[in-house]
């Protein structure tokens, strides 16, 4: 239970007074079935005394009305742009009705679980079950599954539930989701990989020329492109922005310290001082250097690329660091009741317990949509909407792969085997700000590397190029009428069949993304990935909320209707670069918005001419 008070802010055990029928009221039908996604096969039944931490999501109650502000508040043509929400409507929009709750409580009484406990708004029910009790609840048979990779999930394909609960409950895991929430770089990070692009000229620029080494791309790069260098922030006291860290990445404050006083001496003491936040377990920020077992296993470089990024580009503006503990991969054992819930719902119920949160959230995670079933989703998604809602940019990063993977024999579906581009989620969640990644100067174009051999002489098996594509689960959002359906007519029947034209396509924007100056294990290297250029434009947006707080306005919030409205003037185009993926040459990128770059890198003085802050 340790791990559900420190879950939850407001921590309700409840002892429902309902009148309490013997035996449930209608029939179990099934619920749900998802695939087994391939690369996971089942190791036989799961030990019946496993425990789960179990999370019901309930319907919430006005979830559409909770939409319409938010689209409202972020509209700057609305006369309530800027408006945002606080916690407390956010809770009285999405809290289920009373009646949901107590046939619900009803359920649970009657199946012996007596012990639970509410998410803030009381549209989650967390409860801690083993697995026989859980068979019993949802009417189903939990496995062991093993991924290719040897880690294990407890999870079932299907589940069921009472006919009259079915209204009442969106989804309840873990059951079918096999989702790992990945960081967008461990696959790819390669340390003195030096590949470069082919037929790749220097900048002519001087300026530009003087400050970006393909090799070790530096702050003062970054700066320079995007038009950030010298800018003088007004009042990072009101300002503040923060990163996400599942599966045990956390920062490590001697390697960043370090980079710190490289790139930006005035930010290092900050290395050691900024707050970290530890929810459900996540380990705290690290005053010790990594141990060699750490190192050698590649751990928190997610970590520490994204507050290396941040503090370098933001300084002073106040850095939070959350990690979320509880994730997967595990190996079940049943002794360890080990938490086994994607980590997304976990933060994000943490974070709808705080009264107030950090202008701009990067998040450099995901995984294959069609790993997380679509009602799941739909939820975790939703949980990111009032996210927006209450001010708060939200950026995730693409994805590595492209279109899905390097060659088809990674692009098949989970329903019937066949040949498909493999969207990523949550970067098909139209409540993010979705950051694809580019790689050189004169021009910028999409990211794109090889696999083989590196100049290093070493053979590296990886490819990356920047995450693309369009969601098979979410509708493309009404922001998205003008461009998407232009870009979908231009590619005049390419790729036809093998992505979904009508969903919601991404990225958004991007950034750089390839041979980030990286300081790790002691060691200065380069790290590349859309895990770099999340925090990056996340960075910029910072900059852009001290503009607007010190003009009076409010800040950028949920970035897409204002972005696809008016803001993508602030961006620069990018319209060419490598693509190929899923064994084709991927989606174009090309003038005006793509689904490899959105509508590209920022351009930090023409976005505050644009917002009236400069
Ligand atoms: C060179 O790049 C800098 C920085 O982006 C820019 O301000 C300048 O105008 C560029 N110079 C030329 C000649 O394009
Ligand atoms: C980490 O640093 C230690 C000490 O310098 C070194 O021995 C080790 O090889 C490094 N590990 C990696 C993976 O870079
Ligand atoms: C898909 O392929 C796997 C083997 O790779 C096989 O076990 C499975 O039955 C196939 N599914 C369908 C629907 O053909
Ligand atoms: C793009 O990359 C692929 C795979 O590495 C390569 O075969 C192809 O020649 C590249 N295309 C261009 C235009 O550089
Ligand atoms: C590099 O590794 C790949 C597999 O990862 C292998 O197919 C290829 O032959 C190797 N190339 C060289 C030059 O060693």
């Amino acid at each position: 239970m340790l791990y559900l008070s420190s879950l939850l802010s407001v921590a309700i055990a409840a002892q429902a007074a309902v009148a309490t029928p013997i035996k449930a009221r209608t029939a179990y039908e099934i619920k749900e079935i998802h695939e087994v996604p391939r690369k996971w096969s089942s190791q036989g039944r799961a030990p019946s005394d496993h425990m789960l931490h179990m999370q019901i999501g309930l319907k919430q109650g006005k979830f559409d009305e909770l939409e319409r502000h938010l689209y409202e508040v972020s509209d700057p043509d609305h006369p309530r742009y800027g408006q945002y929400l606080a916690v407390e409507d956010i809770h009285d929009l999405v809290a289920p009705s009373e009646e949901s709750l107590d046939l619900v409580h009803e359920w649970l009484l009657t199946n012996g679980v007596d012990k639970f406990n509410y998410s803030p708004a009381k549209d989650w029910i967390n409860i801690y079950i083993d697995v026989e009790s859980a068979e019993r609840l949802l009417d189903t048979e939990y496995s062991v599954y093993e991924h290719e990779d040897g880690s294990q999930l407890v999870r079932t394909s299907e589940w069921s539930l009472p006919k009259h609960l079915h209204d009442l409950i969106d989804t309840i895991q873990p059951t079918n989701s096999f989702m790992r929430t990945k960081p967008k770089s461990a696959d790819w990070i390669q340390f003195g990989d030096k590949w470069t692009p082919p037929g790749y000229k220097p900048p002519s620029n001087e300026t530009i020329a003087k400050v970006c080494n393909i090799a070790s791309v530096t702050l003062e790069c970054f700066n320079t492109l995007y038009g950030t260098l010298g800018y003088k922030q007004k009042v990072p006291e009101f300002n503040s922005i923060a990163f996400n860290n599942y599966l045990n990445n956390t920062p490590i404050r001697p390697d960043i310290f370090e980079f710190l006083k490289l790139y930006n001496p005035a930010a290092a003491p900050e290395a050691f001082t900024f707050k970290s936040v530890e929810i459900a377990g996540g380990p705290a920020a690290q005053f010790t250097p990594l141990t060699p077992f750490e190192a050698a296993n590649g751990a928190s470089e997610e970590a520490v690329l994204d507050a290396e990024t941040i503090l370098g580009m933001t300084f002073p503006i106040p850095v939070t660091s959350y990690s979320t503990g509880g994730s997967p991969p595990f190996v079940v054992d049943i002794n360890t009741p080990t938490d086994t819930n994607e980590p997304y719902l976990t933060w994000a119920t943490y974070i709808s317990g705080q009264k107030t949160i950090p202008h701009v959230i990067s998040s450099s995670y995901g995984d294959d949509e069609q790993t997380v079933p679509k009602s799941y989703a739909e939820r975790v998604c939703r949980e990111f909407a009032q996210i927006g809602a209450r001010g708060t940019t939200l950026f995730v990063s693409s994805g590595d792969d492209g279109a899905g993977a390097a060659d088809a024999s990674g692009c098949v579906s989970n329903i019937d085997n066949s040949t498909i581009f493999l969207p990523a989620f949550p970067a098909s969640c139209p409540y993010v700000t979705t950051v694809g990644a580019v790689q050189e100067f004169e021009p910028q174009v999409a990211a794109f590397r090889e696999p083989g051999l590196g100049l290093d002489g070493k053979n590296h098996s990886s490819y990356y190029a920047s995450g693309s594509g369009f969601s098979n689960y979410f509708p493309r959002p009404n922001f998205q009428d003008v461009v998407v359906p232009a870009y979908v007519k231009a590619l005049d029947g390419k790729h036809k069949g093998l992505y979904n034209p009508n969903g919601r396509a991404y990225p958004d924007v991007s950034a750089q993304g390839l041979y980030f100056a990286f300081f790790w294990n002691g060691t200065l290297s380069d790290i590349s990935g859309t895990s770099a250029s999340c925090p990056l434009m996340s960075s910029v947006a910072a900059l852009v909320n001290d503009a607007l707080i010190a003009s009076g306005k409010p800040t950028l919030g949920f970035l897409n209707p204002w972005l696809y409205s008016k803001g993508y003037k602030g961006f620069t185009d990018i319209t060419g670069g490598n693509t190929t993926s899923c064994g084709t040459d991927g989606f174009p990128v090309t003038k005006g918005w793509d689904p490899v770059t959105g509508f590209g890198t920022p351009d930090f003085p023409e976005i505050l001419s644009l917002l009236d802050c400069r």
